[in-house]
């Protein structure tokens, strides 16, 4: 089949490599229909990760079921299925307790697994025309349907960014009523604002500074911060203060509150400098959060940080350790999460809303593409080049078009 494999620091190729097969009688095959190119692999076509030349990459994976194992009973031939990207046993004591993300059987060296990543086990991606998905009962998700359909796109996103934005709303605490700072305006940030808006937050503030990206954040109601006009937390500060009728509603001693009660991390490691955003500055949008979030208020990070960073700025940050205003973040209370999204908690009630028609996370979607024009794809989103926000690789189609 062909394939997009990870050569070296900024080159994939589409290759020819050997199909995928059913290994033990709990795998299925499933057809590609779709497949995701995310900003985490962006980590490893970056040359920031471990990951080994010959990878078969692609982590956000949707298709047909075309052969199952002796064992699955639940997933037939022919049924249309999205996979979360964490690879999951379903009998682990993790998985018993809903952590997916952290299956202990699935991969010798860590506690988790997932597809063509670094790190992540010995499963190869689905950006290539066939996929092989362990634990098939547990890990695949079905949907109604036939490729191609209007819901095609909003489905793929159940892969990753969709629970991810919504795993990351969980860790932010956000509620209905609540007020919301959310840095980063990739994928996984829009999504971010799409489930605050979801659950009900009254003031959704989302801070990047690529244009294409902060107006998607307008277009679905939540205010865009750009970060070249000036420090993100005092502009969010400034125009809560502004604003008479917020002044107007507070009671004695709450000028002490000014920022946001909750504050999502969708950015990560590799953060610009806010003042200079040609430098890398993986504490920058860490700092701003602890600045911006008000006092008891909850920290959600789902940007990824790692232990092991070759190109990091420092050589502490070369080993994930960094400087961060930890005495601010105490005495202010702040609770936090992170970590990488269980899926499966949520890809079933997400898949829902999406079929009954409240939720629509493919308007991110910039581009679909043949996996023939992947690697150029890939080098343009990784100089977020305008308007790439999301690219979607649709290995049926020969030519792929841009989507309007
Ligand atoms: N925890 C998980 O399970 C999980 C799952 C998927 C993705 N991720 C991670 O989430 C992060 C976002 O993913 P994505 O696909 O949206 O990536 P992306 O690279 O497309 O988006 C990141 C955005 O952050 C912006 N940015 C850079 N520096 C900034 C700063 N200082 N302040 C505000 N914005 C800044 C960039 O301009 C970009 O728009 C990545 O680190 C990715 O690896 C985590
Ligand atoms: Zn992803
Ligand atoms: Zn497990």
């Amino acid at each position: 089949m062909k394939a997009i494999v990870y050569k070296d620091a900024k080159k994939v190729e589409l290759n020819e490599v050997e199909d995928p097969r059913v290994e033990t009688e709990t795998d299925a095959v499933i057809r590609i229909s779709t497949a995701g190119i995310c900003g985490s692999d962006l980590h490893m076509y970056e040359g920031r990760t471990s990951v080994e030349p010959g990878t078969v990459l692609g982590h956000e994976n949707m298709g047909i079921i075309e052969k199952v194992g002796s064992a699955v009973k639940s997933i037939r031939v022919g049924d249309r299925v999205v996979i979360p990207f964490n690879v999951a046993c379903g009998f682990c004591l993790n998985c018993e307790r809903g952590f997916t993300s952290a299956c202990l059987t699935v991969n010798a060296e860590a506690p988790s697994g997932g597809y063509g990543y670094a790190g992540m086990g010995p499963y190869r991606g689905g950006q290539a025309e066939l996929l092989r998905v362990p634990f098939a009962d547990f890990n695949c998700l079905k949907l109604p349907g036939t490729p191609g359909d209007e819901l095609e796109d909003d489905f793929l996103l159940l892969s990753d960014v969709f629970p991810t934005a919504f795993h990351s709303t969980e860790l932010a605490q956000v509620k209905p009523g609540c007020t919301i700072a959310i840095f980063g305006a990739g994928p996984v940030g829009l999504n971010a604002a799409l489930c605050s808006m979801l659950k009900g937050a009254s003031e959704v503030y989302v801070v990047d500074n690529i244009p294409a990206r902060l107006d998607k954040a307008r277009e679905i109601g939540a205010i865009p911060i750009d970060f070249s006009k000036g420090d993100p937390a005092e502009q969010i500060i400034e125009r809560r203060k502004s604003n008479p009728l917020i002044r107007a509603s507070l009671r004695p001693g709450e000028e002490k509150m000014p920022g946001v009660m909750c504050g999502i991390d969708a950015v990560g490691y590799q953060a610009r400098e806010f003042s200079a955003p040609r430098k890398e500055s993986p504490v920058e949008v860490l700092s701003s959060l602890v600045k911006v979030i008000n006092p008891t208020g909850n920290l959600g990070i789902v940007g990824v940080y790692t232990a092991e960073d070759p190109h990091g700025v420092n050589n502490k940050a070369k080993e994930g350790v960094l400087e961060l205003p930890w005495g601010e973040l105490f005495e202010k209370g702040i609770a936090l999460g992170t970590g990488q999204c269980p899926v499966k908690r949520y890809n079933r009630f997400l898949r829902d809303l999406i079929i009954a028609g409240r939720a629509k996370p493919s308007f991110i979607v910039s581009h679909r593409l043949s996996l023939e024009e992947a690697p150029d794809a890939y080098s343009k989103f990784d100089e977020r080049a305008p308007g790439y926000t999301k690219i979607l690789l649709k290995p049926a189609s020969s030519t792929g078009k841009k989507a309007a």
